[in-house]
């Protein structure tokens, strides 16, 4: 007796589009074949829609801080948002804000915070924020902790976040030599500092004015150096939110040549360009990297079918309005990150596979598989085989929904994607077995997402 059958669904998965039944025993798929015969306490008929793999969001920021207030919403709020839109799993943080502490610390620290509260599976990339030996000693340890990936910051020396070029070398030969990998915000800091001077100097802080002073070189510039280290100790790099074409052709240049890089970009480089930050309210979509011009868009979508660019994240980080507008428009005054989380399917569909720039198939590869293979997920998450966990999204192609802001369960009060109509907000999300939204509603327990132990293989 099957616990749950999915049938008459458009199985769609990397590599096939074929209608079959899925059946699943104790939050696992053990069947899939056409026209499954058993018995089930429980049948969903997907008859005219879409069964894909559950939605990973390898980059996301829950409760994140801002002079001393934190973004508006908790892992409760922000994985109601999440199951919303058909994620199944995310990866945070675990930032060493409290430079006392431990790698281990901060990430234990981080777990306890998380507990008790997702709704979906999750796991943390570890962020030293010290540029210290003692740092480098630790990372062997967190990855045999099941916590294989990592981050630095190559900006924010300001706030006290930045890893030096001596970190990151250290960094990437000893996470690489280890299994692990270790992605980068890349953006140069001197530079930005540089410019902020100019922009106070001159008064030119609005919006308007942001991606101007980090304008592509910002990016660019970090993305070079550090691909050069890797390549120098045979690191394995990621490139978090990659934003320029001059970004992608430092990949291109890379790729073949044996420099283990992987790159991500966001869903708002992809959705949103920087004419939004002329619009009333610009100041709300002051995010780092910045939106970036169309021409840097085309670019992107380029990149992610040449096979450079190979996740796409939210980056979600929901100020509120009223944190938005505390800078009173200024940009260096105003909290970076945008509220997106649970809106990767949605927007990847409607702005990738509606407008033919990519196929479903490689949608599922984008917002999936490739995450759960790269974050050492792939044997349990982002595919739908036998064995696999059953994290199920099922959506109809055809339905249509116009963004509000309150439609999502969270906290935040405003979209960058208000008034959009978009396609693919699911009818069903799945988690191991378990409806956890139906039709619109969020029905799963508050913690009963688990904390993911990863290796990457
Ligand atoms: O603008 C962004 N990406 N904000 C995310 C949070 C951070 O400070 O990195
Ligand atoms: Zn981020």
């Amino acid at each position: 007796m099957l616990d749950l059958i999915i049938k008459n669904g458009n199985l769609v998965t990397k590599d096939i589009t074929k209608k079959c039944d899925i059946g699943i025993i104790d939050g696992k798929i053990t069947q899939i074949g056409e026209n499954l015969r058993e018995d089930a306490k429980e049948v969903i008929d997907a008859s005219g829609e879409y069964v894909i793999p559950g939605v990973i969001d390898p980059h996301v920021h829950i409760h994140h801080p801002f002079k001393g207030k934190y973004s508006a919403d908790d892992f409760y709020t922000a994985t109601r948002a999440a199951a919303f839109g058909g994620t199944t799993t995310f990866l945070d943080f675990a930032i060493q804000w409290d430079k006392e502490l431990s790698l281990k610390e901060s990430l234990e620290k981080r777990i306890s915070q998380s507990e008790g509260e997702a709704i979906i599976d999750f796991g943390f990339h570890v962020c030293p924020t010290k540029s210290e030996p003692e740092i480098i000693g630790e990372l062997g340890h967190i990855i045999d902790m099941g916590a294989p990936s990592f981050k630095m910051y190559m900006t924010y020396s300001k706030q006290g976040r930045m890893s030096d070029d001596g970190m990151l070398l250290y960094g990437l030969d000893a996470v690489g030599k280890k299994g692990g990998i270790l992605g980068v915000h890349a953006e140069n800091d001197s530079i930005s500092l540089f410019r902020e001077k100019l922009s106070i100097e001159s008064g030119n802080l609005e919006a308007t004015d942001f991606p101007i002073a980090k304008d592509n070189i910002v990016e660019a510039e970090a993305v070079n150096r550090v691909s050069y280290i890797n390549k120098y100790v045979n690191g394995n790099l990621y490139i978090f939110h990659l934003s320029t074409k001059e970004g992608l052709d430092i990949l291109a240049r890379e790729k073949g040549t044996g420099n283990r890089i992987t790159a991500e970009t966001c869903i708002h480089y992809l959705c949103l360009d920087d004419s939004y930050y002329g619009k009333e309210n610009g100041h709300r979509y002051i995010c780092s990297p910045p939106l970036r011009s169309k021409e840097d868009q085309d670019a992107l979508w380029d990149g992610i079918n040449k096979g450079l660019i190979t996740t796409i994240s939210t980056d979600h980080c929901g100020f509120p309005t009223e944190l938005k507008d505390s800078g009173n428009g200024k940009y260096n005054a105003t909290p970076n990150g945008l509220p997106s989380i649970g809106m990767l399917l949605p927007l990847v569909y409607t702005h990738g596979v509606c407008r033919g720039r990519i196929s479903i198939n490689k949608m599922v590869e984008l917002i999936s598989t490739n995450a759960a293979k790269t974050f050492g997920m792939y044997s349990q998450k982002g595919d739908i085989q036998v064995g696999y966990d059953a994290d199920i999204v099922i959506f109809n192609p055809d339905r249509e929904i116009e963004m509000k802001a309150d439609m999502m369960p969270t906290d935040v009060d405003w979209s960058p994607y208000e008034g959009m109509v978009l396609k693919a907000f699911p009818t069903y999300t799945i988690s191991r077995g378990q409806v956890i939204m139906e039709k619109g509603n969020v029905i799963g327990d508050r913690g009963r997402g688990k904390y993911l132990k990863r290796k990457i293989i």
